[in-house]
């Protein structure tokens, strides 16, 4: 009897309420999660994902099979290229080495000149936390033994095959053969047909087995700590050697950035002309320049009071594009010790940028690179979901179309908005499964 009254003073105010909500003369609003950039205050993190990405059970949880007792022989991976080139590299071989049932020797980390190295795996890469973490996947030796050790391993180069292959087919009798082979994987490769347990192998390594140093984690650490909080995390490519390797011209740079791409280019890098120019831009061959991914960020709603931390290399060019919009832009030069700065190589920045990326709040990248789908992959192994890929296709495309301002910024945000919501490249490997929200 109690409850009549109650239940229609509620009523009451609901009517109320909802007739004040709903009353046209009330003040707009905004919404969080509005469709529009210009009324949208909020930042394309706040919209609703309906796809997510994660490191799948059949690898995390696997009831592996018990390795054989007789291996056929060993294989060490030879890696070449950036950082996150021969990690790649290395992953897939870890698969490949454990798919021909071999004994895995540590890799070598061949030093392109390009990148003016020395480092190598022990120098980057935790070896004692690999070796553990691979146990039941695949066996892992640190040293050869002796009647081996002094023989330089026969080499086996998949990496320029094209198309599809089969490493039993193709690799194995030379395996057996040699009992000590080098190995570069290839790009294309037929993982999908690998059994369980050695796609296992692969991922294991990848994304569980690999971490830095304990230097250089502490040193990747004290940068992290140093930057302000919260932070995003842009791999900015738009350096002249990237440039001129894209074959794409760009209007209204410096003449010191076209002179430095110019000199990139060399003879056989002529840039597209013309409509093939157009056509290549179209397909979203061009590095965004910093400008271009400033006027992307805006139309992502992200504030241009963001901390932002730049994960790239050092010779970027024409930053203020981006400085001049987004002025909290902190970089590793800054932030480092000019000691610690100047005694670093290549791999170990790029080491710091990886381990910061991996921490990061957000992350963003105008490319997609290794190093991006590594970071992509990893943030996703870990629960970041903050990830995109910013569109050089859709930037291509709506800027052919003349869309501009406003209108612009209205496209690009319903271009980066579906691929966010759909988790579009936020982790390729074959080592993550689609889960629906
Ligand atoms: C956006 O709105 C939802 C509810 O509609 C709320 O849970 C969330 O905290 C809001 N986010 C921000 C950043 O205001
Ligand atoms: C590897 O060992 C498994 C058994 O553990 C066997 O089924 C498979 O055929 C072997 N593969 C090669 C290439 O030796
Ligand atoms: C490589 O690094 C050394 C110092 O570590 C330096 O003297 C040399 O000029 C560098 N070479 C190139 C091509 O950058
Ligand atoms: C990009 O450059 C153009 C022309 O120099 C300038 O008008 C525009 O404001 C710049 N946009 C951004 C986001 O920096």
């Amino acid at each position: 009897m109690r409850v009549k009254p109650l239940f229609i003073i509620i009523s009451t105010l609901s009517l109320f309420l909802a007739v004040v909500l709903l009353s046209p003369t009330r003040p707009v609003v905004p919404s969080n999660s509005s469709d529009s950039p210009n009324s949208a205050k909020s930042e394309i993190w706040n919209v609703k994902r309906i796809v997510e990405w994660r490191p799948c059970n059949w690898w995390l949880q696997s009831h592996l099979p018990p390795l054989p007792s007789e291996s056929n022989g060993y294989i060490r991976v030879n890696c070449y290229g950036g950082l996150n080139q021969m990690r790649r590299d290395f992953c897939d071989g870890v698969g490949i080495a454990r798919l021909l049932n071999a004994t895995l020797v540590l890799p070598k980390f061949e030093v392109a000149a390009y990148w003016n190295e020395s480092s190598g795996f022990a120098d980057v890469f935790d070896v004692d936390y690999f070796i553990n973490k691979m146990n039941g996947f695949v066996k892992v030796v640190r040293e050869l033994p002796p009647e081996i050790s002094s023989k330089e391993p026969y080499q086996v180069d998949c990496s320029k095959r094209k198309g599809q292959f089969d490493y039993i087919e193709s690799v194995l009798p030379s395996l057996l053969k040699y009992h000590y082979i080098s190995i570069t994987p290839a790009m294309s490769q037929r993982r999908d047909r690998y059994p369980k347990y050695a796609k296992a192998a692969l991922c294991q390594a990848c994304y569980s087995a690999l971490r830095l140093t304990e230097l250089l984690e502490k040193k990747a650490n004290e940068l992290l700590e140093a930057i302000p909080k919260p932070f995003l995390s842009l791999h900015l490519r738009f350096e002249p050697d990237m440039v001129a390797y894209s074959k794409c011209q760009y209007s209204g740079l410096s003449s010191t950035s076209m002179k430095a791409i110019q000199a990139a280019r060399g003879d056989d890098r002529n840039p597209w002309t013309g409509e093939a120019a157009q056509i290549w831009r179209n397909r979203g061959k061009c590095p965004l320049t910093p400008n271009e991914t400033a006027f992307i960020l805006q139309a992502l709603s992200i504030p241009r009071s963001t901390n932002i931390y730049l994960a790239a290399g050092d010779g970027l060019m024409e930053i203020e594009g981006l400085t001049s919009i987004y002025t909290n832009v902190v970089t590793k030069s800054a932030l480092l010790s000019s000691e610690d700065f100047e005694t670093m190589h290549g791999n170990t920045k790029a080491a710091l940028d990886y381990h910061v990326s991996i921490n990061s709040d957000s992350y963003m990248a105008t490319y997609f690179g290794n190093m991006d789908k590594m970071v992509a992959a990893m943030r996703a192994f870990k629960g970041l979901y903050k990830t995109l890929f910013l569109s050089r296709r859709a930037f291509a495309k709506l800027t052919a179309e003349g869309l501009e301002g406003k209108a612009l910024m209205e496209a690009l945000w319903k271009a980066h908005k579906d691929d966010f919501i759909m988790g579009r490249g936020s982790a390729l490997s074959d080592c993550f499964c689609e889960f629906k929200l």
